[in-house]
This record gives C-alpha cells, structure tokens and sequence, in this order.
C-alpha cells in the first residue's frame, strides 16, 4: 500500500501522506523512496502548477524521522548515510520548480518540520495538537534533514538555536510569532487555505517575510563577530546545563554555525557527519530507550487482562494541604475534572483552593491556556469543611497528615458519603496500603496514589494495589495518574514503595558523608556533575527533613541496620531546619529562594568540613549504595520489570537519563564488579553496603536485567 497518494485539483497537485497501518506519520525509508519518486514525477508535470503537502492522518502531520529506524543503525558511517539521504529527499523539496506548501495539523516534528522548512510556504492550524519543534538533541542526536541550516536561516540564529539546543517543541501560536510558520488557521479551512496560497504562489505572489530577529538580530546575527558572540554564550549555557553528559546540543551547535561560516552545501554536510557520529553513542541509545519505554508506559496497566478503567468526572481531595491543593490543581489543569477539596476548617480549605489555583495561573501566564479556559478550569474547584459534593465522586484521593489512624479515619468518614464503586486513593509516601484499607468496609476499593511534590512539576506517580484491590481499581488509578500527565508506574504495596526505597539509602549516605567532613556544597555538587538535576542534600531540603525523617523511620523498622538513619538528621529536626520551608535546612533560603549553604549547620551536626574523602570514593558510595537497594527490591518483585524501575527513577528524582536508570546503569558496570566494590566498601565503611544476595547471585549467573 502506498503511502504517498496525490491528484491534481484545478492546476495544484494535493499530495497526502498517510503511512498505513501506523498511528503517526514517520520518514522511513519507504516513505523517503516514495518520496522522491513522487516528487521526481510531478517536477516534469506541465500540468502542475504548484504543490501542496498535507497529512493523511486525523492529528498528526509527521513525528520525524523513522526512530525504530536509526537505532537499528551499527555504526557512523551508516548514520551519516541515513542523514545524508533524508538531506536528499528535502533538498528535492526545496528546489521543486513550482511552489509547495504545507498544510499541518497535529505533532510537526523532527524530520516533519524539517521537511515544511524545506517546502516554501508553511500554513499551520491553531489547534492545540498542532506542535511544532526539532526534539532530535532529547533523542541524543541532532536534526540531520537540514534543520541546523534552514531553521536559523528563516528564523534567525538566536530563535533557532533556542529551539535546536533544547530540542524545543512549540505550540502553533508560538511557533507563529517566531516566523516558523507562515500563516495560522483552524483545522476545517486548512486544505482550502493552502491550496489557495499555493495559487496565489503560482501566480506569482511571494510571502514577505520580516527580517529573523529584528534589529538586534541585524546587530548580533548580521555579522560574523556578533554570530561568534552568540555562539560562545550558546556555548557557555550548554556546558552550564548538561556539565559535558550530553553531547548532542554542542554537536547540533557547531553544525549551525559551520552551516552559517561554510555555506548551505556544507553546513549540511557536516550536519550529516555529527548526525552520524552521535546516533551511534551510549547516550543517544540510552535516551531512544526511554521514548520507547514512556510510549510502552502509556499503555501499560501493570496487570494481566486489564479492565475497562472507571472514567473519573469528580474527584474529591481530602486534606487541603500543599500535596491535596497540588493534586486538585493538577487535576483540573490536565483531566478537566469537577474537583471538590475538604478540609477540617473553611480556613485551611480556602487557603487550598488558592494553592490549586495557582497551578491554573502558571499555565496562564506562560500562555498554556486562555483567559476564557483559565475562568472556565476556576469555575471546576471547589471546597467546604464537609463531605457534601462527594457523593457522586468516582474517585477520593486522601492527602492528610502522614498517620496511619488519620487516614484510616478518613476512609471510614469517605466510605460513608460515596457508593460503593467509588475508589479510595492514598497519597501516602510510606504507610502499607493494606493497612489503610484493613480498617474500611471497601478493601477492594483502596489504592495507593504517590504523587511528588511540588505535584503539578513531578512527572511520576507511583500507583500501589493492596492486598485486596480489585484489578478496575487499579486500572482506574493509573488512567487517572495518566490524564493528570503522569508518567505511571504501579509498584508493590511494600514499604518505601519504589522511589524512596532507593533513594533512603542515597540521601542517608550523603548525610554521612557530611559527618565525615566533605562540604555540604561539594557533594551535591558532585552529584550534578554525575547528571541529577540536583544534589542529594538540596534534594532533602526539597522534600523537608521531617518528611524524610518519617520515610527512613519507616524503611529502618522495615528492613534494619542498614537504613540507620545518619545521626544529624535527628538533631536538625529537633532545632527545626526542616529544609526549604522552613527557611533553613542544609542550605539557608531567603524569601523562597535558595542562598549558600547554612555553615551553622556544621556546628549543629558536629561536622568539621575538611576535605573528608575523595570525591571518586564519595561518588562510588553514593550511588553504589543506590543500585545494591535497586537491585534487592527489583528482585524481591517491588516493580514489575526493570524498565518500570528506570523509568520510576528518572521521572521520580531525576536519576541522569543518559545513564539509562539505576538498573540498566548495574547492567553497565557489571554485577561482578559491583559485588567487588560492594564487598570493598562493606569492609571499609561497614555492613550496610554488603552486596545484596540478588546481586551476588546475578554475579554468579553473569546475569543482565536486560537482554
Ligand atoms: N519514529 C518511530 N515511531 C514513532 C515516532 C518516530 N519518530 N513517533 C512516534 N512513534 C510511535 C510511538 O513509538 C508509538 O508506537 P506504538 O504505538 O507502537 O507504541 C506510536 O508512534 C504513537 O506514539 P505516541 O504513543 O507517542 O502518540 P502520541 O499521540 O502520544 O504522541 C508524538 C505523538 C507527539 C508524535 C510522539 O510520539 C513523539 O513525540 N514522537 C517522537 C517525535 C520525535 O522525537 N521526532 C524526532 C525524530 S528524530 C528525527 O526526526 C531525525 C531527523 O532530524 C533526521
């Protein structure tokens, strides 16, 4: 079956691409023959007055090259080839004898907008699934089909490198405004809009288009000393951003300003040669791993035969509290969903519903939604000091205090105002689902829901069934987590769950670390350097030090001596350097923002910061203290499999996405040599690093978590 389909409308050849039996448009190589072939016949076509390109799919222009495609790729030469052939097929575009526009409606993306860069006149729908962007850099490779040469060409350098370096992706208006597109319409005029621009092209008429940046463009981009200016401050931003972990955007970098040096025929030379040289590395692998393992996620329900999930109209959120008002705004933001909050005094309750709306005030103001939808998602919150407006919830998510007896309460108190079907969550970060469940009458109806905070910006929900939780309860949760714009995995109802399983051992080494005389400052900052976004200590600050203080109680009554807690913590709880909202924790913070680190805190914990270890040594301990506790609980079934672990752990605290996640990173070193280092540090720093029997018995197997 053929992809490419056209016919000829009154002088105008309409070609429409619609790959079969795929949900989004790709430029394999099929597609890329058929391509060129179709444009080869129409370019001695007397009767074919200008192009215009459209898509064949319901919301989807093209989602880029074939991603399948070029991992299947050995090596750089290959690579190149591969850039080089889409170059081909694009430049055929571009010199078409006759005008071509495109028509786009849904995701543009990649190799897609690469090719409406090629085309002469681009027309783009209002649509709210019209994105628009070169992504390529997240995949750890660069746009290879000549988007480092037309993008800064048509839009100016500083707009193009802004897009290219971050691999940006822009909603129509955006990408209106920055001139990546030519014309906005709504979706019903989109044929009828190209076709008649097409003409007038015909005709003669060109589009006149502003000169890319305006005068400080002319300024900075007009001349070669002002381009190096603005490449040494690209530059400078990357190495501050990606502490040299990720070499797709310097690489995407220099094709642009070799492009802009060298000429077009060059600079796309070169592009396919970078092209080349970064598709095959461990970092562009690892992050192609993680597009395919978040599409997998979107569809998995972590249980066999999943059932039809309930569809949630109202929400209730008991505890109005910064995670209750974060989960409301989230909800309303994301699910559209009648949301009620209650809370025990109209006070706290208001105090909530301005917390949750505030997640709707963000998207305003960075022009997500508009004043109308703002007013409209407001409209949608509401709260009281009782349960009216529950009864006709299909699901409750109970964010109050961390107590096993207050939730409990509020399950029996909910039970009482909804019908039977209704699906009790908890956002509880370390309580046994079970155990919250054991005191209702609907056992089968409870569930855990772990969100993050700050909610509306964490991308992971962790989804954790009971000893009894019917299998529609699940599936429920983890569509709902889903509509909210997470990222969702469902772990075992086993204490810590999944994320601060893992992370309790980190952030506990790291505070040993501190008693040992390393500055605070020196070991997240060796962390960053390793690829979290931010350091362990910085991170407890985040969280707040009674929240951890209450997680690790947890894990050491669970699992023992080596989740001892790390002695300081106690003592900063005690003189209340909760962290960030307390104003003081391991760092100091003035009017919500982070200062320096609070020397005093050295002098409260008894630490003298000397130098302490090696900055290797505190490296090795502080992740290999990490996978050993990854390991064991992947083994003891804690997650499903050791994509979902990976996944937990780059979308729950940032685990460096190059390294692929703690598990595929254990794959890396090898369970021998982690077992050898493991029984080193055991040696030297105590029991608490003893290699696990999971991982003593992967050593033995030469086993892999992955194939
Ligand atoms: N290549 C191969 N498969 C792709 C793909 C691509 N570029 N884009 C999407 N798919 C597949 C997905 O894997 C998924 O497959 P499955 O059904 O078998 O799991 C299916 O298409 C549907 O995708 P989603 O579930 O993600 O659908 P959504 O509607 O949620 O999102 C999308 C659509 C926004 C297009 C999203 O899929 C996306 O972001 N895709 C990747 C875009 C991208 O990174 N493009 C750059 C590619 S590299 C490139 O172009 C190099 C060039 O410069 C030479």
């Amino acid at each position: 079956m053929a992809a490419i389909t056209w016919g000829l409308e009154d002088g105008i050849a309409v070609m429409v691409l619609d790959v079969p039996k795929a949900p989004v448009n790709t430029l394999g190589r099929a597609v890329k023959d058929e391509l060129i072939a179709a444009f080869a016949s129409l370019e001695h076509n007397p009767s074919v007055r200008a192009l215009v390109f459209l898509s064949g799919k319901q919301d989807n222009f093209i989602a880029g090259a074939d991603i399948e495609e070029f991992v299947r790729l050995s090596n750089a030469a290959e690579s190149e080839r591969l850039s080089a052939e889409g170059q081909e097929m694009l430049d055929r575009v571009a010199a078409f004898p006759r005008p071509v526009v495109v028509g786009i409606h849904g995701a543009c993306l990649g190799g897609g907008f690469e090719l409406a860069l090629a085309a002469h006149y681009r027309v783009a729908t209002d649509h709210p699934k019209t994105q628009i962007g070169l992504p390529e850099v997240q995949l750890g490779i660069l746009p290879g089909a000549g988007g480092c040469q037309r993008l800064p060409r048509l839009v100016g350098l500083r707009a193009a490198l802004d897009m290219i370096l971050a691999g940006k992706t822009e909603r129509s208006q955006k990408a209106f405004r920055l001139g990546m597109v030519d014309e906005l319409v709504p979706p019903s005029i989109l044929r009828r809009v190209a076709i008649d621009a097409a003409r007038r092209m015909a005709d003669g008429w060109r589009p006149r288009r502003k000169r890319p940046g305006g005068f400080v463009g002319f300024l900075l981009e007009g001349n070669p000393l002002g381009r190096a200016l603005v490449a040494r401050t690209a530059q400078r931003q990357l190495a501050e951003r990606t502490h040299g972990n990720y070499p797709a955007p310097f690489a995407a970098l220099d094709a642009v300003m070799y492009g802009l040096r060298h000429g077009m025929r060059e600079g796309l030379k070169h592009e396919a040669r970078l092209f080349g040289q970064l598709a095959v590395t461990d970092v562009s692998r690892k992050l192609v791993q993680i597009f395919f393992a978040t599409n997998q996620l979107k569809k998995d329900y972590g249980i066999p035969d999943p059932p039809r999930p309930i569809e949630v109209k109202r929400l209730g959120v008991v505890g109005s509290g910064f995670m209750g008002s974060g989960i409301a705004g989230t909800a309303v933001a994301q699910a559209i969903v009648d949301v009620r909050m209650r809370d025990t005094d109209l006070a706290r309750v208001a105090a909530g519903l301005r917390t949750a709306r505030e997640v709707l005030d963000d998207r305003l103001k960075r022009r997500r939604i508009s004043r109308y939808e703002h007013a409209r998602l407001i409209a949608l919150l509401s709260g009281g000091s009782g349960y009216a407006g529950f009864r006709r919830a299909e699901l409750v998510i109970e964010a109050v205090f961390e107590d096993l007896k207050t939730k409990q309460q509020v399950l029996q108190e909910v039970e009482q105002v909804t019908h039977d079907r209704t699906v009790f969550a908890s956002n509880t970060s370390t309580i046994p689902i079970s155990q919250i469940a054991q005191a209702g009458r609907r056992p089968e109806r409870v569930i855990g829901m772990h969100f993050f905070s700050p909610v509306a910006r964490m991308p992971l929900l962790e989804v954790i069934p009971g000893a009894a939780t019917d299998p529609e309860v699940i599936t429920t949760a983890v569509a709902f987590g889903r509509r909210m714009g997470k990222t969702v995995i469902v772990v075992q109802d086993s204490p810590g769950f999944w994320v601060n399983r893992i992370l309790g051992p980190y952030i506990n080494e790291a505070a040993l670390i501190v008693l040992e005389g390393v500055a605070i400052d020196a070991i997240d900052s060796l962390m960053v350097q390793w690829g979290f976004p931010v350091g362990p200590l910085t991170l407890v600050d985040e969280v707040g030090i009674d929240v951890a203080d209450k997680a690790s109680g947890v894990l050491h009554a669970a699992f023992g001596e080596r989740f001892a807690p790390a002695p300081g913590l106690a003592t900063m709880l005690k003189s209340g350097r909760l962290g960030r909202k307390a104003g003081k924790g391991f760092y100091r913070y003035v009017q919500g923002k982070k200062k320096g680190v609070d020397t005093s805190v050295y002098e409260e914990l008894g630490a003298h910061p000397n130098g302490g270890p090696r900055a290797a040594e505190i490296l090795q301990r502080l992740v290999y203290v990490m996978l050993n506790e990854a390991v064991r609980a992947a083994a003891e079934g804690v997650v499903h499999t050791p994509r979902d672990g990976d996944m937990g752990a780059i979308f729950g605290f940032g685990f460096p996405p190059f390294r692929g996640g703690p598990l595929r990173h254990a794959d890396d070193l090898g369970a021998e040599r982690l077992v050898g280092e493991l029984e080193r540090l055991a040696e030297r720093h105590g029991n608490r690093f003893a290699p696990s029997d999971a991982l003593r018995e992967m050593a033995a197997r030469h086993a892999k978590f992955y194939p």
